[in-house]
């Protein structure tokens, strides 16, 4: 049987497809850096061959070294504010001329700010930050934190979920591609089925959404000693919405069990969803949540945690320890993001672009039997594409077929789950540009289906 694991995070590095791809490469300088980065670098899944060679980026728009212009669709969830924002960059450059780096032990007046505006931003008593320089460790302090708070080391998770690619973080995923060769991993995580409305497994429906929360009181009164479940609020790769009666539910449940609420908005928090945090939308609250991708602005590694006051209470116990913890240049970079969210009314302008998004892509899905299903909310949306609307067959080839199409008429984008293409634009683009990009869409369709009636 054909091993599909590969077909899940994103498009994949070794299919015909991409091989296409990089024999078109043949301008001679970015040939070289292509060449010597294969030679040079580790290769991973979803890595080498690299699809092509960056420069000069800037806001909505990536420039590669060959002159190749594209709207950058998947910016990997740093660049809420595009490429180079100016108001950044200046921040950071006055801070880089005062105190670049904090050693450990030592605090800084970013630092403390930043932790304050976090808590300020956040709801009830979430106000207690920790830093990291990434995603996957702020993962790893949040399920450190829920162990010492609970006192119980289990954890439910859901499959098809990615929190991070160390061996702690994919324990807690639900992906085989990011286990696979890897042998024996954190012991108890118990995964469960992801809230969907497409091809879900206890049914498509809004009254079903209840039966996948049900599941996780199932899971957590027949194991009896789950500490955390731990769940992206939105789906980011495939852009999964779970109903509003799922989250009320999923927090009924964890309160009455003493299980902590782990949010994970690493890639979807900071105004993609059209509000600063994505559980905003659900009238709920987590008891930790875990930030990171564009909080450092799109330009430094940094990453946090705020949890509830309480659970301040690990001080015998290393959570984080990173050498870049307090980092002045990261809490910088998120202060700067998050006024510059606030300065420039951002959430405004993402809800209205909700609406034009909205518009023209229902406008596709009529047009084009391939599209199956369409899910978005603020500037994050999914197209999922099939053979067939009944049997829901995953379209994978044409997946590949429009993403390089879109790619060589500028637009870039990701795809996940096979057949799933994502379009998340910085959320600071032009309305010409989400224009442009929609076109170049529906035109790559429109090759597409009549390439293959
Ligand atoms: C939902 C989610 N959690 C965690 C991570 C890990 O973040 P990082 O790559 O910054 O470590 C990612 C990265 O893609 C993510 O999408």
């Amino acid at each position: 049987m054909e091993n599909t694991n590969h077909l899940t995070e994103g498009d994949i590095n070794f299919s015909a497809e991409r091989i296409k791809w990089d024999e078109q490469m043949n301008d001679p300088k970015t040939r070289q850096i292509l060449d010597d980065d294969a030679r040079y670098f580790l290769h991973q899944s979803m890595s080498s061959p690299c699809l092509d060679v960056l420069v000069n980026c800037k806001g909505s728009e990536m420039q590669t070294l060959s002159g190749r212009k594209m709207l950058d669709f998947h910016g990997n969830n740093v660049h809420q504010l595009g490429y180079g924002n100016d108001f950044v960059i200046e921040q950071i450059s006055e801070q880089l001329q005062k105190l670049s780096f904090s050693p450990r032990r030592y605090t800084n007046q970013p630092a403390v700010e930043l932790a304050k505006k976090l808590a300020g931003l956040l709801p009830g008593d979430l106000n207690r930050s920790l830093f990291a320089p990434g995603g996957t460790s702020a993962v790893g302090m949040a399920l450190k934190l829920a162990r010492v708070v609970t006192g119980k080391h289990k954890l439910v998770a859901l499959w098809d979920s990615f929190h991070g690619a160390s061996l702690d973080a994919i324990a807690a995923g639900g992906e085989a591609v990011f286990k696979q060769h890897l042998g024996p991993l954190m012991q108890g995580v118990f995964h469960i089925p992801p809230p969907t409305m497409y091809r879900g497994i206890f049914g498509d429906t809004e009254n079903d959404q209840l039966k996948y929360a049900d599941y996780l009181e199932y899971v957590i009164e027949k194991e009896g000693d789950i500490g955390a479940f731990l769940i992206e609020t939105i789906r980011n790769t495939d852009v999964q919405i779970p109903t509003m009666a799922y989250w009320k539910r999923v927090r009924e449940i964890c309160t009455k069990h003493g299980v902590l609420l782990i949010l994970d908005e690493i890639p979807i928090a900071l105004g993609r969803t059209g509000k600063m945090f994505a559980f905003e939308h659900f009238g709920i609250e987590p008891d930790i949540i875990c930030l990171g991708k564009g909080l450092g602005g799109g330009m430094i590694p940094f990453a946090a945690i705020v949890a509830r006051d309480s659970y301040n209470i690990a001080k015998d116990v290393s959570l984080g320890h990173y050498t870049h913890e307090k980092s002045p240049l990261g809490s910088v970079a998120a202060l700067a993001t998050l006024n510059f969210l606030e300065k420039e009314n951002i959430l405004h302008k993402v809800a209205d672009d909700e609406q034009f998004m909205r518009k023209e892509l229902f406008r596709m899905k009529a047009q084009f039997p391939l599209i199956g299903d369409i899910r978005g909310i603020g500037l994050l949306w999914g197209l999922e594409l099939v053979k067939n609307r009944e049997t829901k067959e995953k379209a994978s080839l044409e997946a590949e077929i429009i993403m390089y199409d879109c790619m060589r008429q500028g637009l870039s984008f990701k795809i996940s789950h096979g057949n799933v293409l994502q379009l998340s634009p910085a959320l600071t683009i032009s309305r010409d540009d989400l224009q442009m990009a929609t076109s170049i869409l529906a035109a790559a369709l429109t090759k597409c289906t009549s390439a293959t009636q």
